[in-house]
């Protein structure tokens, strides 16, 4: 070999033992022999190694500093090796463990082997080459291991990003309707809660209810291409007026139906004037065809149209306002959500309370 190349050898030998060094080796042992051979050999490959010949002392030192790597012996006094795992392993499943055995008869079963989730083993009889190869490939494991756990947190931070920019696109669009409907404020966030409310009481589970608080919050999103004469109007309106207003969900549909993000609050924001009956608009579906989320929507939206204040009248009184629920309930309503919302007023009425304290008219 000629004097360069061995250079270079060196120098490789070198930058491969310096990686070696940011893993920290602990090897028990009760034998100081083993410990001192195993000290020798992993020093000239670049390893850094803590010996320990008392077993608690090393599930100690575990506790105590952090390790890459343990090499343990299996027969040992005054506890064998399984019992070190079995303590290590309560308080630390990431550290990568390699029996090292006596001879292969004593090698304990394999089935202990994956409980304890041991990684490797290795008969200390033979060269130590292949504890090398092992230690090696334990190493490469548990870089690749931090790759993996670098790539989910990235993963979990871009999800994070994701749904906060959807939250905040939900945020800008109920402003753009807010801006040009006050009434609209309040009454979506109420008609949201009030909607989540009774899923929650129905026991839907979390997806619906999610689609329940976004679809409520943007249910009258169609508002935006009312004109501000009708939207503003003082008075009632005429049955022309009526009529363009009645196109809100239809405009509502269109708006959200070409996202991907909002699709799933279409059924909602098109059928959340449908009645049970059939007599409502815009495509007069009836009973179960309807939606059940837009029928859980439609109730929150008449009782908050009901109990606030709008400029051709006051507030209705909540007994008056139950009353229309329960005549309503089988013709305007679905009556099993129009029942639970009554059961609602009727024995949680301080949730109800609480949504209007939160979103005032
Ligand atoms: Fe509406
Ligand atoms: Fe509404």
């Amino acid at each position: 070999m000629r004097l360069s190349e061995q250079k270079r050898e060196i120098e490789n030998q070198n930058i491969e033992n310096d990686k070696n060094k940011k893993y920290k080796i602990i090897a028990v042992d009760d034998e100081i022999g083993i410990i001192d051979s195993l000290t020798v050999f992993l020093k000239h490959s670049g390893y850094t190694l803590v010996g320990c010949t008392n077993p608690y002392e090393a599930i100690e030192k575990v506790k105590n500093e952090h390790f890459d790597l343990m090499l343990l012996d299996f027969m040992m006094d005054p506890i064998h090796g399984d019992t070190v795992v079995e303590e290590i392993r309560k308080f630390n499943k990431d550290l990568y463990i390699i029996l090292l055995t006596g001879h292969r008869s004593l090698v304990p079963p394999l089935e202990t082997i994956k409980k304890l989730s041991i990684q490797a083993y290795c008969e200390k009889e033979d060269k130590f080459d292949q504890l090398l190869l092992l230690i090696e490939s334990a190493f490469k494991s548990i870089e690749q291991m931090q790759t993996i756990r670098e790539m989910n947190d990235e993963l979990k931070s871009q999800k994070e990003m994701v749904e906060k920019a959807y939250l905040e696109t939900i945020q800008m669009l109920r402003y753009t309707v807010e801006a040009k409907d006050s009434y609209t404020r309040g009454h979506s966030d109420r008609v949201s809660a009030y909607s989540v409310l009774i899923g929650e009481e129905l026991g839907l589970y979390d997806k619906d209810l999610r689609v329940l608080k976004v679809g409520g919050l943007f249910h009258d999103i169609g508002k935006i291409g009312i004109s501000d004469t009708i939207l503003l109007k003082p008075g009632k309106l005429t049955d022309e007026e009526y009529n363009e207003l009645k196109k809100h969900p239809a405009i509502g549909k269109q708006i959200v139906e070409k996202s991907s993000i909002f699709r799933d609050l279409t059924p909602i924001i098109y059928s959340h004037h449908e009645r049970y009956d059939g007599n409502g608009y815009p495509m007069k579906l009836k009973g179960e065809d309807i939606s059940f989320l837009a029928r859980i929507v439609s109730v929150a939206d008449a009782f908050d149209a009901m109990t606030s204040r709008r400029s051709y009248r006051d507030k209705l009184e909540l007994d008056y306002v139950k009353d229309q629920i329960k005549q309503g309930a089988g013709s305007q309503f679905d009556p099993e959500v129009a029942n639970k919302f009554l059961d609602i007023l009727e024995n949680k009425y301080e949730k109800i309370e609480e949504i209007m304290n939160k979103f005032p008219s």
